[in-house]
């Protein structure tokens, strides 16, 4: 019989093979400091490009007193127990009331992780003759929510409407085969690594041809998109089509937790069916108190918004008009297209972060296909002008040595070596190239 740890350490993973050259630099990196737009890393000020804080209400001195506060007062204790047990409260209630007159639908419940909460809530809404039709680019936590499904699920390319039109005529055909059984559809609102929207307003007019439920995981939407900030439906003008409207509280809200928002009858099932909330203890206190005053400033301060929006839009021209590819993002997500290898890619990397100062996120082989490298950078409220400018020259000049090999290394550095403080053959290598 085979040893399961035996064969776990035998192959640690397509990202975990690299993890004693990464470990701490490239993967696990220690953001240090206040969160803000600047800073520290390895003991260096950088400025950051990687975190979901897209108000930048993570560290808003209101916030930071509500929070102080509401812990003061209930401790991380309160309310014992899961909601339906023990755990329930006014303030609990009041949270889900108020997101629900948000996101224009009769009532929402809260989720005490978006990635459980949305696995959870397709186990609790889909039987074993329903048929689920989703976007080939979803998140992990819908595909690891079909895997609790035990009927059919059926793929469609990403944001095509005519393949998802194909997809539905084999799902309408197997429901009318079987005599039972809907189709939900599943997409998201903002796909979070392209930065583009999920096409909405198009599948919302497909009802008028088919039969189906629409549930939209607007995680990176929900605050950033729409008049008011009530997200992708509300931008798109479709809102009312949308039928169970999610979002995480973990990105403009820079909290935690998530909420599921639609039909009072629906939302009501589902408090009394979904497995993750029923079996888990509710969120504590001051975490629903600190969403409640997010909350507030994201309706009240359409100031956060516009910052935002500004940002993102100064990051993403400024990068066009220096010749890179940003890809077709219509949100505040801002991919830059690279070509190059993995080797390649951190050595450049480090270059950013150490000689330039610039600290973001990139996603290279296996995630994406070979020779590619995607920078993800997230602008936010509490970026400035001079972090966006300083950015792009930051990338101007790394970009150039990547096109001229300056980067061409034959492996990943070593984090023994960086951590040892032996790593500057790479960084003093590309330094003045
Ligand atoms: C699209 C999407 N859905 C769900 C989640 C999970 O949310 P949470 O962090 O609250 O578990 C994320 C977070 O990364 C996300 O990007």
């Amino acid at each position: 019989m085979a040893d399961i740890f035996e064969r776990l350490v035998k192959n640690y993973g397509p990202i975990g093979q690299h993890r004693q050259r990464a470990h701490g630099y490239f993967a696990f990196p220690k953001l240090e400091g206040p969160i803000s737009s600047r800073m520290k890393f390895r003991g260096k000020d950088v400025i950051v490009w990687s975190l979901n804080n897209y108000l930048g209400l993570a560290n808003h001195p209101e916030i930071r007193k509500i929070d102080a506060e509401a812990t003061e007062q209930f401790g991380l204790a309160y309310p014992m127990g899961a909601r339906m047990m023990s755990g329930n409260s006014n303030q609990h209630e009041q949270l889900e009331a108020e997101l629900a007159a948000f996101e224009n639908k009769e009532d929402a419940i809260l989720l005490n992780y978006g990635y459980q909460g949305i696995m959870s809530t397709i186990d609790a809404i889909c039987g074993r003759h329903d048929i689920i039709v989703y976007d080939a680019e979803s998140h992990a936590c819908i595909i690891d929510g079909l895997r609790l499904h035990t009927g059919h699920r059926y793929v469609y390319k990403h944001n095509d409407i005519e393949d998802l039109q194909k997809q539905l005529d084999r799902a309408t055909a197997l429901i009318e085969k079987q005599n039972s059984g809907g189709i939900l559809v599943i997409t998201e609102g903002v796909f979070g690594m392209a930065g583009d929207q999920g096409k909405l307003k198009e599948i919302v007019d497909l009802k008028l041809k088919y039969d189906f439920r629409l549930l939209v995981d607007d995680a990176h939407g929900f605050g950033t998109l729409g008049k008011t900030g009530a997200g992708a439906g509300e931008e798109q003008n479709c809102q009312d089509g949308i039928d169970l409207y999610f979002s995480t509280f973990a990105k403009s809200m820079a909290s935690i937790g998530a909420f599921l928002a639609g039909p009072r009858i629906i939302i009501d099932y589902i408090r009394y069916n979904i497995r993750s909330q029923i079996f888990a203890k509710s969120l504590p206190m001051p975490i629903v108190i600190g969403n409640l005053k997010r909350l507030q400033m994201l309706r009240t301060m359409p100031e956060l918004k516009e910052k935002l929006w500004h940002n993102a839009t100064k990051l993403q021209t400024g990068l066009k008009e220096r010749g890179f590819d940003i890809g077709a993002t219509d949100s505040p997500v801002t991919p830059v297209y690279m070509k190059g290898g993995v080797e390649e890619a951190t050595a450049m990397v480090m270059d950013l972060r150490e000689n330039y100062g610039v600290f973001a996120s990139i996603v290279v082989y296996p995630v994406i296909p070979k020779g590619h490298i995607i920078y993800r950078l997230i602008p936010s409220a509490a970026h400035t002008d001079e972090d966006i400018e300083q950015t792009l020259e930051a990338f101007s000049a790394t970009k150039e040595k990547l096109d001229a090999g300056v980067y061409k290394v034959t492996e990943i550095p070593d984090m023994a070596d960086v951590h040892a403080g032996r790593f500057n053959y790479i960084v003093d290598k590309v330094k003045n190239k």
